[in-house]
């Protein structure tokens, strides 16, 4: 889903951003965090809204307006925030508050999952860095990420983390699956067409927890280089402090959501499979000198061994695949080169 990061020691640090951060007098960020950050653009109205109670609300009128409101928001924008979805609030707020809460454990908790190796199920990140052909670039951004489908792995602490983000994650699956076979009808497929090549009943999902502290030179400094994610769709919650940013026309526009929404984003499987109809969106995580953002990120993906490539009836339609296909999992796990420009991934899939 994301760039290659682990993570590190800069000279200066042992204890990641949030540590960094919150020691007194810190005026400038340390050099291993300079990052040229291309100009922020600027806020969009036109960032599309998809109402979630259309498409199940048994009005074929409606749902079909709805489809080809969401199919144009995958094509044009790659991008879109969800209202009315079903999810509680008061899930959605508990899953902000307690993933708040894993980052105020005693450091040694945390470091626990710290990872060893490339497939530990849970990884703890501080301070990540980012190695790519040339350079290294140091985040302003600690995270926690854990597989949660098919396998359900979460750290113990805080207290009910598990419970909580065991049911976010299981009601995230229900709403992308139904967004996905509104996504198959826009492509002029069967509506569970998707669901049963990419054999959506074990998905692969993940829950990824972000904080970016207060930044003393958030200009100079970024969260999350522009990439684009692995899977099919990725969602996205955050406290009140807004930082996602998204490409589109080649600039960069900040995003909002009102209350209770998740901003969701087309990723890099659903190009491939919409044979390039669909745009798997490029996006970053800017910081801000204010306040502690904190972001809760589920990618739902195909099944670890689906085997991915252009829809055949799209093919037939198009004349020929852009893409080859490949097993889903050895996908994720090819983490190639520069993520810092973008599409890498991709690609290689060509
Ligand atoms: C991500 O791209 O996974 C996270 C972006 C954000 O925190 O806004
Ligand atoms: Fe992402």
């Amino acid at each position: 889903q994301q760039p290659v990061a682990t993570s590190v020691e800069p000279s200066n640090m042992n204890s990641g951003v949030k540590v960094l951060a919150e020691s007194t007098d810190l005026k400038s960020i340390p050099s291993e965090f300079s990052f040229v950050n291309e100009p922020t653009g600027s806020n969009s109205d036109s960032i599309p809204i998809i109402d979630f109670s259309l498409l199940t609300s048994g009005n074929p009128d409606q749902r079909s307006k709805v489809i080809q409101e969401l199919g144009k928001a995958c094509e044009e924008w790659g991008f879109f925030v969800l209202v009315n979805h079903g999810i509680q609030e008061t899930l959605m707020k508990a899953t902000i508050d307690r993933s708040l809460e894993f980052f105020d454990l005693p450091e040694e908790e945390k470091r626990k999952y710290e990872s060893k190796h490339v497939s530990d199920p849970i990884k703890y990140g501080r301070g990540s860095v980012i190695t790519t052909s040339d350079k290294k670039i140091f985040l302003w951004r600690d995270f926690i990420k854990s597989y949660v489908h098919p396998e359900f792995h979460c750290p113990d602490k805080p207290q009910n983390f598990r419970e909580i983000i065991f049911e976010y994650a299981e009601r995230s699956r229900f709403v992308a699956r139904t967004l996905l076979q509104g996504i198959s009808e826009n492509l002029g497929l069967e509506e569970g067409f998707i669901e049963e090549a990419l054999k959506l009943d074990s998905m692969f999902q993940l829950f990824a927890a972000n904080y970016y502290p207060p930044c003393p030179q958030p200009d100079q400094a970024i969260g999350l280089p522009p990439h684009t994610d692995h899977g099919l769709l990725t969602f996205l919650i955050h406290n009140e402090v807004a930082g996602l940013q998204i490409q589109h026309n080649g600039k960069w526009f900040n995003t909002n959501s009102p209350q209770n929404s998740i901003l969701v984003n087309t990723a890099d499987q659903l190009e491939i499979f919409s044979n390039g109809r669909y745009k798997s969106v490029k996006h970053r995580a800017v910081v801000n000198n204010q306040s502690t953002r904190i972001s809760v990120v589920i990618p739902n993906g195909p099944a670890p061994d689906a085997i991915v490539g252009p829809a055949s009836p799209l093919v037939q339609r198009d004349g020929r695949p852009l893409y080859r296909p490949l097993k889903y999992i050895d996908y994720v796990e090819t983490q190639l080169g520069n993520p810092v420009d973008g599409k890498v991934n991709l690609d290689y899939a060509k």
